[in-house]
């Protein structure tokens, strides 16, 4: 296992993150606790929850499968989505930022959270208010770093403007969906974590399983992440010609590798300069090992360009124009 600096700052996470949305749902409590500790045991130590998942069953999963070994883990958790009945328990209010952080400290039943991150904008709440409430987390020693996810370019922008500005801990990290068949954040957002120095923790590597090459057809899938599934784990939006065309690239280059499609994924991923830590999910202790082997090796240039290629976002304005005037020296 390899180990990269999550963006600006002293922290090494290992090349792969573990999400654990399916903790308590998919995986059961025995085996999730077996995956954390194969996890560690392989020299992964970057775990990734949320405050939502599961009902916060996830959170509680995490925290008695890393109670003994809470040193050796940078834990990653999040604020933002509804929590309760009551209006004022979602968002990013200083009141909520502090009551969940709280909240998530209980249920993961350690003192602090390495990575706290804001889960979404919340269009409601200045941001100005987030982040002093973040950074007096960070001087209460609640919380070591902050990030975000889903975030605009021009949101995360205005969130570093505006933490430099005040001599606020700025965020270290992104957190969006990023795959072969989803670079959107090719478009504004990696440039800016280039230019910012924020490391790129993508969700989804596989696509929610899609790059798993398990599914052979259109038809929508009967169970799995699919089944019920909708937004970005709905089938429409998966099982698309262009989809299926990059993923024939995928199961290619596997059959050349001899490894499977989602370890041939995974590997694309850390191939790419932007990116610290692709966060893959398992539903069960075989997909964890397979995902596990998409370390250790890595695509020979040819194969990582092909890759590139069949699944770069079309040329379009304006990087089609600012490419033009790129000046050389
Ligand atoms: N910030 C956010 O908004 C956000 C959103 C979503 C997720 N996340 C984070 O990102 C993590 C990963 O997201 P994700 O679960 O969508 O990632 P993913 O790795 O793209 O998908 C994981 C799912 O794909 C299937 N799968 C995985 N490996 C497989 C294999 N080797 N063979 C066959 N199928 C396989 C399983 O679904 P089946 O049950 O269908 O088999 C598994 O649950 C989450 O746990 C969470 O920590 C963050």
């Amino acid at each position: 296992m390899n180990y990269n600096k999550l963006g600006k700052s002293g922290l090494l996470v290992s090349e792969l993150c573990l999400g654990t949305m399916t903790f308590g749902k998919q995986v059961n409590k025995e085996d999730s606790i077996k995956m954390v500790h194969q996890f560690l045991d392989q020299g992964g130590n970057f775990i990734d929850t949320a405050d939502v998942y599961v009902g916060g069953e996830s959170e509680r999963i995490v925290g008695e499968a890393i109670q003994q070994r809470r040193s050796e883990v940078v834990l990653a958790t999040k604020v933002r989505m509804k929590v309760g009945p009551h209006p004022n328990d979602f968002g990013y209010s200083r009141r909520r930022i502090i009551e969940g952080v709280d909240q998530s400290l209980r249920r993961l039943n350690t003192d602090y959270i390495d990575l706290y991150q804001l889960h979404v904008w919340d269009n409601l709440t200045p941001i100005e208010e987030a982040l002093r409430a973040l950074d007096d987390l960070i001087t209460a020693g609640k919380v070591r770093y902050i990030g975000c996810s889903n975030f605009l370019a021009w949101q995360m922008m205005k969130a570093l403007s505006y933490s430099d500005f005040k001599r606020y801990a700025r965020f270290i990290s992104v957190q969006p969906q990023y795959s072969l068949v989803s670079r959107e954040m090719d478009r504004e957002v990696m440039s800016l974590c280039k230019e910012e120095e924020i490391g790129v923790i993508p969700w989804a590597p596989l696509a929610g399983g899609f790059l798993s090459g398990k599914y052979k057809s259109k038809e929508k899938p009967e169970e799995g992440r699919f089944a019920e599934g909708s937004g970005e784990y709905g089938w429409e939006n998966k099982a698309t010609d262009r989809n299926f065309e990059i993923l024939q690239a995928v199961e290619e280059i596997a059959v050349e590798v001899g490894k499977t499609p989602a370890q041939v994924s995974l590997n694309w991923l850390l191939g790419k300069s932007e990116i610290v830590s692709p966060i893959f999910g398992a539903s069960n202790l075989q997909q964890f090992d397979e995902n596990m082997g998409a370390v250790g090796w890595t695509l020979s240039e040819e194969q990582w360009n092909r890759l590139d290629q069949a699944s770069r976002l079309p040329d379009e304005y304006p990087q089609r124009f600012l490419d033009k005037f790129k000046r050389h020296i």
